[in-house]
C-alpha cells in the first residue's frame, strides 16, 4: 500500500515494530521512510503534520490472538484507540481503519452488510469490534474515522502471508502438486487482492470527508465471495497437474460470511476491483516460477506470522509483551 500511495503522489510516511522485517519473499517494492516504533510508544508530537493516518498495523490473524488474547487486545485494540486519541490531538483529520469482515463471524451462510449484528468469535475478530467501537465515539468535525472491513486478502507481497487461505492453496499447489482443503469446503470467504485494497484505501482517503465519515465499508466486490472449495479449484487448476482433495478434520474452520458489497460501490461507483482470485493465483504461480519457490521456503516460518513471533520470542528478540528486548536494540543499534 505505501509504494502504491507513494506512486500516486501521496508524501507516505510508515511507521512499524518492523516484527517482519527480515521476513521478505520478493525484494521490496521501493524506498518508504519509515518510523521504527511500537504503536504502543507513539507521540502525538510524532503523528502532528500528518493529514491522515492509515491504521494496518496489527497482530493481524486468529492464531495469534488464541495464542495469547492479551497481545491482540493491547496492540490491536487498545493500541488502536490511543493512535486515534494521539492523532485527534495532533490535528490528523483521517483515520483509516483496517478492519475486518471476520467480525461478523456468522456460522449460516447469510449475506452481510454493514448493518449486520457482529459476531465476533476469537480474540482478532474482538479486538477489531471493540477498536470500531472506540474510534466511532472519537468521531467529530475535527476527526473522520473510517472503517475498512476487508476480506481475506490474497496477492504477491515482498513480506509474504502464506498463512492466508488463497496465497496458502497456491503455495501448496505449486511446491507439492496437490491441495488439500481441510474442511467440507462449504464455508464461504470473501477474498481481496492487496493491490485493490490499496486502491480501495485511496479511494476512502480521496472521497469528501462527508461520504466517508464514521462509516465502515466491507471492502470488496460480490463476484470475490467464494466457498473455499472453489478456491481450492481455482488454485489447483492454475498450476498444472494439480490435486486437489477435501479430508475434513474434526474442529476444521468452519468461519463463514459472505459479505454484501453493494454500500462499497454506491459510495464509490467508479472504482472497480480489479483483480480476481484467478487473477491471483496465475500472478502467484507465474511469481513462484521466477524465483523457484521450492516446499521448505513456502514452509519456512518467516511466512507465517505466528510462526515467526513464536520465533523472535524463543530466540529472546522479544519480550513476553512482544517488545524488542535490550539486546536486539544493542544490535540494531550498533548495525546501524
Ligand atoms: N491480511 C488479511 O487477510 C487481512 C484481512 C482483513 C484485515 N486485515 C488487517 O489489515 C492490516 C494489515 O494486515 P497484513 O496482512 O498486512 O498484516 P501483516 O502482519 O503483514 O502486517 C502488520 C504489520 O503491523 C506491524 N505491527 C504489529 N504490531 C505492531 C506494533 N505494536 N507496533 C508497530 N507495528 C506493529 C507488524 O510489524 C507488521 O508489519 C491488519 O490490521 C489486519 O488486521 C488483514
Amino acid at each position: 500500500m505505501a509504494p502504491w500511495l507513494q506512486r500516486q503522489g501521496f508524501d507516505v510516511v510508515g511507521l512499524d515494530t518492523g516484527y517482519f522485517s527480515a521476513c521478505t519473499l520478493v525484494p521490496d517494492l521501493a524506498e518508504v521512510p519509515t518510523i521504527h516504533q511500537d504503536l504502543r510508544e507513539v507521540t502525538a508530537k510524532e503523528l502532528t503534520g500528518f493529514d491522515a493516518v492509515i491504521h494496518l498495523a496489527a497482530l493481524s490473524n486468529d492464531p495469534i490472538g488464541n495464542l495469547n488474547e492479551a497481545w491482540t487486545r493491547e496492540i490491536n485494540s487498545q493500541g488502536t484507540i490511543r493512535l486515534a486519541k494521539l492523532a485527534k490531538q495532533a490535528g490528523v483529520t483521517r483515520f483509516i481503519f483496517s478492519s475486518s469482515c471476520i467480525m461478523y463471524g456468522t456460522s449460516e451462510a447469510t449475506v452481510v452488510d454493514e448493518n449486520a449484528p457482529l459476531a465476533p468469535r476469537t480474540e482478532y475478530a474482538r479486538s477489531k469490534v471493540e477498536a470500531e467501537t472506540a474510534l466511532r465515539a472519537l468521531a467529530d468535525d475535527r476527526f473522520s474515522p473510517t472503517f475498512c472491513r476487508n476480506g481475506t486478502v490474497y496477492g504477491l507481497s515482498p513480506r509474504m502471508r502464506f498463512d492466508t487461505v488463497l496465497n496458502d492453496f497456491m503455495g501448496n499447489a505449486f511446491t507439492t502438486g496437490r491441495i488439500v482443503i481441510q474442511s467440507d469446503g462449504t464455508p464461504w470467504r470473501p477474498v481481496v487482492h492487496v493491490q485493490d485494497v490499496a486502491r480501495a484505501f485511496q479511494a476512502v482517503l480521496e472521497a469528501p470527508l462527508e461520504t466517508v465519515h464514521n462509516q465502515a465499508f466491507n471492502v470488496g466486490a460480490d463476484k470475490l465471495n467464494h466457498q473455499i472449495r472453489e478456491l481450492g479449484q481455482i488454485a489447483a487448476q492454475s498450476v498444472p497437474g494439480c490435486e486437489l482433495a477435501s479430508v475434513p478434520q474434526p474442529g476444521a474452520d468452519q468461519r463463514t460470511y459472505k459479505a454484501d458489497f453493494a454500500k462499497f460501490k454506491r459510495t464509490f461507483p467508479e472504482f472497480s476491483f480489479r483483480w480476481t482470485a484467478t487473477d491471483g493465483a496465475r500472478e502467484l504461480y507465474t511469481a513462484f516460477q521466477r524465483i523457484g519457490l521450492k516446499h521448505d521456503a513456502f514452509r519456512d516460518k518467516r511466512f507465517t506470522r505466528l510462526s515467526w513471533l513464536r520465533h523472535l520470542l524463543d530466540s529472546g528478540s522479544i519480550d513476553d509483551s512482544l517488545r524488542w528486548t535490550e539486546i536486539t536494540a544493542n544490535v540494531s543499534r550498533n548495525r546501524a
